[in-house]
């Protein structure tokens, strides 16, 4: 049975884009069961429902709270039976009880080397990063918890900073590292092979293919 997966998002979509890919080429045992973005006219839920993917806004605006408006969100996953929730370019901290039915089984992606540059939507930690002189840049999948963009991590990608970088030119070079390692990360997560041990993530070796055991 495929993973089902939730996704959160808030605008562009390239790494909902870059999962729906990857389930197309076999890479993702896994199934979008529901996208929700919190802005009505974010291009993400254009291409989910491209892809024949169930697609919701819920705004602030229909429910006048953080809370109400996020529970709303909850029950949607929960009546989907989604069993994973991707946070992909989704720009609100999620509420304590959104975290709490879902502890362990939320992931989000970030475009630094956290923990340096966390908070702040994109691309934020990509200027700051160009701003703070490094050489190394990147992005990172991790777990989330309660304390923002602090929680265990799972996957990292590292990328050059070029002497004539931009800030947007940085964000391309970081982005396609992301839409590697999301898909990545959903993957281990799907075969279950992501344990959490207090801050770290140990990633448990894929089992060995039927027919090779040793006796
Ligand atoms: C990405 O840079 C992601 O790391 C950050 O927000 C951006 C979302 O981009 N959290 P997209 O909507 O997936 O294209």
């Amino acid at each position: 049975m495929s993973l089902r997966v939730g996704v959160l998002v808030s605008g562009r979509g390239t790494n909902l884009q870059a999962i729906i890919d990857a389930i197309g080429r076999g890479e993702l045992d896994a199934r979008i069961v529901l996208v929700i973005s919190n802005h009505r006219n974010a291009p993400a839920l254009a291409r989910a429902a491209a892809h024949g993917i169930p697609a919701l806004a819920i705004t602030f605006k229909e429910y006048g709270s953080r809370r109400d408006q996020q529970l709303a969100m909850l029950r949607e996953f929960q009546a989907r039976g989604a069993e994973l929730i991707v946070t992909a370019g989704f720009d609100k901290i999620l509420i304590p009880e959104f975290v709490q039915a879902y502890a362990g089984r939320i992931i989000n992606i970030h475009p630094s080397l956290l923990p340096a540059f966390a908070g702040g939507m994109a691309p934020r930690p990509q200027a700051e990063a160009l701003a703070a002189g490094v050489k190394i840049a990147g992005c990172t999948v991790h777990f989330v918890t309660d304390d923002v963009d602090a929680g265990p991590i799972i996957l990292q990608a590292a990328v050059p900073v070029e002497e004539d970088d931009t800030v947007e030119t940085l964000a391309a070079r970081i982005l396609e590292q992301e839409h590697r390692i999301l898909p990545r990360a959903i993957q281990l997560f799907a075969e279950g092979r992501l344990r959490i041990e207090g801050r770290r993530v140990r990633i448990l070796p894929a089992p060995e293919p039927a027919g090779r055991m040793q006796a």
